[in-house]
């Protein structure tokens, strides 16, 4: 059902709902997903990785509401959490600290112990924390090593994560350092892992940080699983191609049971991704201010920017918009901007139909990086979330209010 489905180009109804009615009943700014979108996201995975022992960690950082953890719970995925709070949210959400995998990058050490007494593997980012590791837990507690492959890949550089000039991972170049440590401070290392960034659409791109693991793997006679993280591709335009999931998982599991024959043990395959779950399932719906025609462009100013979609502002990424009240008009050129006291363009040039104040406006691929990396830049109240399940729409998060943000601030005489 789920394969190589034909995505609505300008969806205006999700699971049978119209978007104008969830736009209606719950107010705008609104964050939408789909959540039959994600669940078969993961489904894809599973089918595609169908011949290993496959665990999916999903990158909670993407899309962290607790209820989309529920459903990506339900689908039969894990969680990998970059923070604390996200391995929190992944307790709450019902995930057994077994499923969880924690991530972090150059945290201190207090966090790793909270880490290791809430139950979760922890992921080992750097030679002195390896140290610090072994000294106080020796091989009491098993980890994983996070590798850096020096391989460049990913959409942008902002988010490729795994070349030589990187903060994150070990570098395999410090191998012999690494496998020191081990010895010295008696270490039990039951994973290794990569992740090379975001946006990559070639299957080789994934079969090389594998290999690089794999490679490694035989100086590591405890492992029971090898990570290759995630950083599959989306689409974002019509058009853009997907990293074939498929072709990933024939060309990984290959490799990756001809490794575990030479290993001499069945290990499992963990991935990692966050993008490839939520990014389509996501819309976000604003409402239009003001058209605004000046001697050269056309601005459609819309009642969300920067503090709600980083991404366009952040990465100069595409997200492609469409008007979701006049589908029919005559198309016009746009600027869509936000309402943030910056330069806070949404997307620029680009062909909409006839745009006119109070007409909603469709932001897609919102689901992931997009309420996570939202902020309250100008005083701004985040937007509410709704997750379309089973065909009904669910309020999973209310809109923020004035008391929220203002709830941590201690007000002195003055
Ligand atoms: N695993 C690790 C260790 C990661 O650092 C990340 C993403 C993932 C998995 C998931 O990657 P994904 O499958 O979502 O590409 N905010 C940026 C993306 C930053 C990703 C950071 N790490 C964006 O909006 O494009």
């Amino acid at each position: 059902k789920f394969e190589n489905m034909p995505q609505a180009i300008k969806p205006t109804h999700i699971q049978g709902i119209s978007l104008e009615s969830i736009a209606e009943k719950y107010g705008t700014p609104l964050y939408v997903y789909d959540g039959e979108k994600i669940t078969n996201q993961v489904h894809a995975i599973q089918k595609a990785f169908q011949g290993v022992p496959l665990k999916i960690k999903y990158a909670t950082k993407a899309l962290s509401n607790i209820s989309i953890l529920k459903l990506i719970k339900n689908a039969g995925a894990g969680v990998d959490a970059v923070s604390l709070e996200e391995v929190r949210l992944g307790l709450m959400a019902g995930f057994q600290p077994s499923e969880i995998m924690y991530t972090p990058s150059g945290v201190g050490f207090d966090e790793i112990q909270e880490a290791v007494d809430l139950g979760v593997m922890i992921n080992l980012d750097s030679l002195p924390l390896m140290r610090k590791f072994g000294e106080v837990y020796g091989n009491k507690v098993g980890a994983c090593i996070r590798i850096n492959p020096h391989i460049m890949a990913g959409g942008n550089i902002k988010i490729s994560v795994g070349h030589k000039a990187s903060k994150f991972g070990i570098s395999i170049e410090q191998l012999p350092e690494i496998l020191e440590i081990v010895k010295e401070k008696n270490l039990r290392i039951l994973g290794l892992h990569v992740h090379t960034g975001s946006d990559i659409l070639d299957a080789e791109i994934f079969l090389r940080g594998a290999n690089v693991l794999f490679e490694t793997a035989f100086k590591f006679p405890d492992l029971e699983f090898i990570d290759c993280g995630g950083g599959f591709k989306v689409a974002y335009k019509e058009g853009d191609p997907r990293t074939d999931i498929q072709e990933v998982g024939e060309k990984v599991s290959k490799a990756f049971q001809q490794f575990c024959e030479k290993y001499g043990k069945q290990l499992e395959l963990w991935l990692e991704p966050g993008k490839f779950l939520v990014s389509e399932s996501g819309y976000l719906l604003v409402k239009t201010n003001v058209v605004k025609k000046t001697p050269t462009i056309t601005f459609a100013g819309v009642d969300s920017g920067l503090n709600h979609l980083l991404r366009p502002m952040l990465y100069d990424a595409y997200h492609d918009v469409y008007n979701l009240s006049n589908p029919d008009g005559n198309t016009h050129t746009y600027n869509i901007v936000g309402y943030i006291c910056e330069t806070d363009t949404i997307a620029s040039d680009r062909e909409l139909s006839e745009v006119r104040e109070g007409d909603i406006l469709v932001i897609k691929n919102a689901g992931a990086y997009g309420f996570s990396m939202a902020s309250n830049y100008n005083s701004r109240l985040r937007p509410a979330e709704v997750l379309v399940w089973e065909g009904k729409p669910h309020l999973i998060r209310t809109r923020e209010t004035i008391e929220d943000l203002t709830r941590n601030q201690v007000v002195i005489d003055i």
